[in-house]
């Protein structure tokens, strides 16, 4: 049976034969992240994903954001460790009954987060991440009608942020829908000293509670540059790795404590889909480069507008 190390480094190999590039999400499980070339939140990695000089993108994350690295690269093959990694965000917005939407309010644009289908995209203005959002909105006119799609949590902190009435599309994200007003006060009693950050895609009653709401990135940014030593992280667990490698004189807190060593904890803010991914079908889909992400001509042509227009914000 090979050792973790063992399957390391026989991915370097492959990588290195097929020039092939790895890029991970901050949520999927360590050793993913250690194999990765490039980790970061959807924004840095959609940005990473537009840059590649490599012949083949393996990602391991989910369907969504492998769909985004075919749409800004057709003629690259996009592998997927297993395809059935989807996301309840994304579910949670059918092209079809999206369109039935929009056609009752034909004079808004459509602003998409990026955890949507390539169709959701395809219908879209722009697209934006929860690290950009509120540049991206707060670029555009203020009386500009907008119907923002899927995350209603996101699209709420954005319309407070910025006073603005954009119509949200009633989608959640099952990870961190599940935390309550509830768990950030159990916590802040628990850890007096921490402070407490959430993610946008959290409830408002849980956003409403804390001390910073950001994106993934932006939580792992204002770890690094806080002279507070102590905080409670309230989003997918799997970005302590990072945080913990980046802070190691810092105490960080997850919601779930001890903190899952095996996958599916029922209790635990963990992505099921995110940790599909690990070092054997990693290993297996790059040895056999199939199944590949496939989308059609029209819909990559399509999607690719509000993608890019995206990537015009720094
Ligand atoms: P970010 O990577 O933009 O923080 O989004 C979190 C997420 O849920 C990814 O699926
Ligand atoms: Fe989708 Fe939520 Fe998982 Fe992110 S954490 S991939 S939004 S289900």
């Amino acid at each position: 049976m090979s050792t973790q190390a063992d399957k390391l480094s026989l991915l370097q190999q492959l990588k290195a034969k097929k020039n092939a590039v790895i890029l991970a999400h901050y949520y999927t499980m360590p050793e993913v992240q250690a194999a990765a070339d490039f980790v970061g939140d959807s924004l840095a990695l959609a940005q990473a994903a537009a840059q590649t000089d490599a012949d083949i993108i393996l990602f391991a994350g989910v369907h969504f954001m492998a769909e985004t690295a075919k749409i800004l690269n057709p003629t690259k093959k996009v592998l997927l460790p297993e395809f059935s990694a989807g996301c309840s965000l994304a579910d949670s917005c059918p092209a079809d009954k999206l369109a039935a939407f929009m056609q009752q309010h034909p004079d808004h644009l459509l602003l998409s987060y990026i955890n949507c289908s390539a169709a959701v995209k395809a219908m879209s203005y722009c697209i934006v991440t929860s690290g950009n959002a509120l540049r991206v909105v707060d670029s555009m006119p203020k009386d500009a009608k907008i119907i923002f799609a899927p995350d209603r949590w996101l699209g709420s902190f954005i319309n407070r942020e910025l006073d603005r009435h954009m119509i949200l599309w009633d989608g959640a994200c099952h990870v961190h829908d599940q935390l309550t007003a509830d768990d950030v006060l159990r916590m802040k009693k628990r850890y007096p000293n921490a402070l407490v950050l959430a993610h946008p895609e959290c409830r408002p009653e849980v956003q409403q509670n804390v001390d910073f709401v950001g994106s993934t990135a932006a939580m792992l940014k204002y770890v690094k540059n806080s002279d507070h030593k102590e905080f409670v992280v309230l989003t997918e667990e799997g970005i302590l790795y990072e945080m913990r490698k980046q802070n190691p004189d810092k105490i960080l807190h997850a919601l779930s404590e001890p903190e899952p060593q095996h996958i599916g904890c029922v209790d635990c803010l963990e992505c099921k889909y995110m940790k599909m991914n690990n070092l054997d079908n990693m290993i297996q889909v790059l040895t056999d480069e199939t199944p590949e992400l496939l989308l059609d001509a029209e819909t990559i042509e399509k999607a690719r507008i509000p993608i890019e227009r995206m990537l015009t914000f720094k």
